[in-house]
């Protein structure tokens, strides 16, 4: 398939994964590039930009295909050393960086000085549109089903994807709640030119989790997402689990005069404990409500074939075929 963001990323399938903390490391990047899609590294799971470079490496070792790197700019409690981080990119030979958070416009001309396609993500129109003023080769437009953060406007994908469409001249991408061909062709219809996944790509054989992991997103239904950190303006959508309702607890007991120490055990430092000790229970992590269509484990390139697959099967047979009485009527 080709669309504008094949094209713009020199990839042959619209299927992008996305940054994902303690997720994101060479293997799954490596896996999705190498099955045609584009696999990114998350750069702030390494924990200096001297290890950023050592994963850029291990992923050139293991694709020659393009691969982004995330670079996530939230607010965190001591601010990483983004120039340092975005030396590691270029220098790295990276094609591809994939932004989130907050406006990234402080790295754009380093990135684009160096050639270096810029795709952000973000979870509404007006901060689409501020993505392309400043330059940005594309955006991946992330609605309120998604996993991570999906910002505070509430709006879900059925309406951000076409209010995108209107107003955005730069290619954009669908995030959240994508997991199977019908996502990418509803995705195409509403006006994307491709797909974002995150939880999806959790549930692979490549992902470098604890298997725990990927059966608890396996195991889990499209009810099983709770929203955490609300009345901190910092809304992450998490799988349930006891830590999260301690969480939901103590913001319901204190409103809106909690702050971040409430709650810290069961949201800092977690993602290590889980992603890679299998703690399922340890704190609150990311998931979408996409879990509700993930039952099974497939590898990156089945995973990709059989959307890319059935993606043809439904715009040929059943999308066409509901217009092939039009034809018969006309001849
Ligand atoms: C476990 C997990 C960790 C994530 N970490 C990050 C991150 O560090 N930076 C970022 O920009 N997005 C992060 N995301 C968001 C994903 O890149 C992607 O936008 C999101 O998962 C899309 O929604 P989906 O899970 O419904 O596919 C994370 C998502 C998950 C599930």
């Amino acid at each position: 398939m080709k669309t504008r963001i094949t094209d713009l990323f020199g990839i042959e399938h619209p299927i992008i994964q996305g940054g994902m903390h303690y997720v994101g490391f060479a293997e799954l990047a490596a896996a999705v590039s190498n099955a045609g899609g584009l696999g990114t590294i998350t750069g702030l799971t390494q924990k200096t930009p001297a290890d950023l470079s050592n994963e850029i490496a291990r992923c050139n070792e293991m694709t020659n295909k393009p691969f982004a790197v995330n670079l996530t700019f939230l607010p965190t409690v001591s601010s990483p050393d983004y120039p340092g981080y975005v030396k590691a990119i270029i220098e790295g030979g990276v094609q591809v960086v994939e932004t989130a958070g907050r406006n990234p416009v402080q790295v754009m001309p380093y990135l684009k000085d160096a050639g270096i396609k810029v795709i952000h993500k973000c979870t509404s129109v007006r901060h689409a549109l501020k993505a392309q003023e400043i330059g940005c080769d594309a955006v991946s437009v992330d609605g309120f089903e998604c996993g991570g953060h999906p910002g505070e406007d509430d709006i879900p994908n059925m309406i951000l994807l076409p209010r995108a469409a209107d107003e955005l001249e730069i290619p954009f991408v669908s995030s959240g709640g994508q997991a199977d061909a019908r996502s990418l062709v509803a995705s195409l219809a509403m006006g994307a030119d491709g797909v974002n996944m995150g939880t999806r790509f959790m549930a692979t054989v490549e992902a470098p989790i604890h298997q725990n992991v990927k059966d608890a997103i396996v195991a889990a239904s499209e009810l099983d997402t709770r929203l955490i950190m609300r009345p901190l303006r910092n809304t992450e959508r998490v799988l349930n689990n006891p830590a999260v309702e301690r969480v939901l607890t103590v913001e319901k007991a204190k409103g809106s005069a909690i702050t971040f120490e409430d709650i810290l055990t069961d949201v800092a430092g977690v993602y290590p404990k889980v992603m890679i000790d299998g703690d399922m229970d340890v704190g609150a992590w990311s998931c979408g409500m996409v879990a509700g269509l993930i039952h099974d484990i497939p590898t990156c390139k089945e995973l990709i074939d059989e959307i890319m697959a059935e993606a043809e099967i439904l715009i040929r047979t059943r999308l066409e075929g509901m217009l092939s009485h039009i034809k018969s009527a006309a001849t």
